[in-house]
């Protein structure tokens, strides 16, 4: 792929997990209870009843992991901590036990030569502090800004690349609107104000890296964009849609990038934000880079007879979809770069997520070829090219995922991994995708060394 070659010659190749995704291990070490494992014990919540207690075993594996990733040649790799391994209760003792489990994987990957980037919370808020009202409370990002400060005294000698929070949009509005994801609230009010505490606790949580990690570190969020177009020419679609890019993009956009919240979609939702003098500061607390997780596009109808934000998410008739019946639309991808880069000129950008659940077939022999996720990841990659080539500040490509692991409400049906996980024996075998995205990354890295 000729193309990658526009791609910068420091250009950070890279895999990404999430803890309760791969980790298991629920109960070892001290660990606390986290709002998945509540959510994963009410029926009908996940599928198959499937949950996190065991995922891909990662916890005790994962020095066989960081083999893998040296197979696939990746020089980062990004994974999130357990805010409930670290702190059982929400706040008060910090568990040494459990913050051992990431000394050892920070150790054992630069000991690979493998560049750490660790992301502080993928959406496993410890119960305890659901118990005291969750992230619709202040005192939540509070604890949060703590957490992140004693994760920084203890990794911050040896981990540079941070996020804060990875897609505040799937904790707030599919944990508090849509009643989805955990803690499955279905409240606007709570809703709103969760996203208020989130990007709170966002800002407090840069503010804790910088102030006690020994080394200086780069520090980003990880916001899942979409470009969202009308469905049809009329207004009320154009509204919709603006409405939809709203609430998706601009609502989390806005406020870190020092504009506050938008004005718009407080009107539309019509909730007080629960703010304090200070907070708009901290919110837009520095960034050195913005991380960029994106899947596909959403083509927007109003429709008005439904709560706010009153928006449809239509189908594009046939169009290809993955295995989660997203569309593949990499045009998208470009275009969200350039809007980012062109509305907000984030210093630096980062894609730290991207990728496709595709219906993966084990051959006889044990091999997996997945043909659709090869096309996938090469027509991305040609988008991030794209991108670069209109004077995008893009540093890197975090593929989603390493491998196969436990999705959220859809269980272990659901596969995105370029490594394949046989989840009874924890058999991993990298994909045709796994072993393509190593050859791309091995034809940049020979292309740039011999620029
Ligand atoms: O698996 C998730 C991940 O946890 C967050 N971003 C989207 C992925 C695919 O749905």
């Amino acid at each position: 792929m000729q193309s990658l070659h526009d791609l910068p010659p420091a250009f950070r190749w890279g895999v990404a997990t999430s803890a309760y995704q791969i980790e298991g291990a629920t109960a070892a070490d001290g660990r606390g209870r986290s709002i998945w494992d509540t959510l994963c014990e009410v029926p009908g919540a996940v599928e198959q009843g499937e949950n996190g207690d065991t995922a891909c075993d990662h916890y005790h594996r994962w020095a066989e992991d960081i083999d893998v990733m040296r197979e696939l040649g990746v020089g980062d790799y990004r994974f999130s901590i357990s805010w409930p391994r670290v702190v059982p209760g929400g706040d008060g003792v910090v568990n040494r036990a459990g913050l051992a489990f990431y000394d050892r994987l920070v150790d054992g990957l630069l000991e690979a030569g493998i560049r750490p980037y660790a992301t502080l919370y993928h959406w496993d808020l410890p119960q305890a502090l659901q118990d005291r009202g969750g992230w619709p409370e202040r005192a939540t990002a509070e604890r949060f800004g703590e957490y992140a400060g004693a994760v920084a005294e203890v990794l911050g000698d040896r981990v540079e690349n941070w996020a804060t929070l990875n897609e505040p949009y799937c904790a707030a509005w599919l944990g508090h609107l849509d009643g989805l994801h955990a803690p499955a609230v279905k409240d606007l009010t709570a809703a709103v104000h969760a996203s208020y505490h989130l990007l709170l606790g966002h800002g407090l949580a840069a503010q804790a890296l910088r102030a006690n990690a020994a080394r200086t570190p780069d520090v980003g969020i990880a916001v899942n964009l979409s470009p969202c177009e009308p469905a049809t020419d009329s207004d009320a679609d154009r509204d919709a849609a603006r409405r939809a890019d709203g609430h998706h993009n601009r609502w989390w956009l806005d406020p870190v990038h020092g504009r506050g919240f938008p004005a718009d979609m407080l009107e539309v939702y019509g909730v007080d934000l629960p703010e304090r003098p200070g907070d708009d500061g901290t919110i837009a607390t520095p960034l050195d880079h913005i991380g960029v997780n994106y899947y596909f596009r959403q083509v927007v109808a109003d429709a008005p007879g439904r709560p706010a934000p009153s928006f449809d998410i239509l189908p594009v008739p046939g169009a290809r979809t993955t295995a989660m019946g997203w569309e593949v639309h990499p045009e998208g991808l470009e275009r969200t770069l350039v809007r980012l880069h062109e509305d907000y000129a984030p210093a630096s950008i980062v894609i730290t997520e991207n990728g496709s659940a595709q219906h993966d077939v084990v051959e006889a022999d044990g091999t997996v070829h997945d043909p659709d996720r090869v096309d996938f990841l090469e027509r991305h990659l040609e988008a991030c090219a794209a991108a670069v080539r209109r004077g995008v500040p893009l540093h890197g490509y975090y593929a989603w995922s390493l491998m196969d692991n436990f999705e959220w409400n859809f269980g272990y049906g659901k596969r995105f991994g370029l490594v394949h996980v046989d989840y009874a024996t924890q058999r991993r075998t990298l994909k045709t995708s796994g072993r393509r995205f190593a050859q791309l990354i091995d034809s940049h890295r020979k292309a740039a060394a011999s620029a």
